[in-house]
């Protein structure tokens, strides 16, 4: 595993400030995260030339949760482009998950850092549990910021599948309380991509993962 444990969540919908922030950046990275602000300002070739720049793993955060035969499309392209791994959602069923997992690596969501989470996501976790235990998929997204439903996922996940957690900084998460809950990986992105200075955000808070590890 190369860096430490922070992945940047680059939001932002121009390439040029998309590639300037990750250049900055990267030192302190384990992995940048595009999503559909990016894919969608940018066009998907960003991708590829994020990693070109960085040399790091890109995770393409595209929730999907449609049909099988539409996340396989959806998923080929985005690992052609040159994304590691595509995070997906599992309450569409098991096929649909697997139809991205026949294209490449994927992470499944089994909550959400949002109020809304409650609504639906959180009651369906310990089923999305049960299937990334089954699945296998190279981790799961929880919550920095209700760090004891990581520490709930944790008791429940198989070692061995990582937990990512977004909700650092902006929403309210700390990076402390998600690590001592159990997660693996820190994904944090208004705290760095709209502050002042980006590469010195990054720096502040890869020292602070370190501290907690
Ligand atoms: P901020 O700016 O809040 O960005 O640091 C967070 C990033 O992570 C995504 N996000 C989530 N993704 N489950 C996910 O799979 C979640 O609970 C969740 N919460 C935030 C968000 O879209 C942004 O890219």
């Amino acid at each position: 595993m190369r860096g430490n444990r922070l992945i940047l969540a680059l939001d932002v919908y121009e390439q040029d400030r998309a590639l300037r922030i990750a250049t900055a950046t990267a030192p302190y990275l384990w992995a940048i995260k595009v999503n559909w602000p990016l894919i969608l300002g940018s066009g998907l070739g960003v991708i590829t030339k994020l990693k070109k720049v960085t040399d790091l793993p890109v995770i393409a955060d595209l929730k999907l949760a449609d049909i099988p035969n539409t996340n396989r499309l959806v998923s080929r392209k985005v690992f052609e482009a040159g994304a590691d791994y595509v995070i997906a959602h599992g309450f569409a069923g098991r096929d649909s998950v697997e139809a991205v997992m026949e294209e490449g690596e994927v992470i499944l969501v089994v909550d959400m850092s949002h109020g809304g989470a409650k609504e639906f996501i959180t009651p369906a976790t310990d089923g999305l549990v049960e299937m990334a235990n089954e699945l296998k998929p190279f981790g799961v997204v929880a919550p920095a910021t209700r760090p004891e439903r990581i520490a709930y996922v944790r008791e429940r996940l198989l070692n061995g599948i990582k937990i990512l957690s977004p909700g650092v900084g902006a929403q309210g998460g700390r990076i402390r309380d998600a690590i001592k809950a159990g997660a693996d990986f820190l994904i944090v992105g208004r705290s760095i991509y709209s502050s002042q200075n980006p590469e010195e955000s990054a720096r502040a808070l890869w020292e602070e993962v370190r501290r907690w590890s």
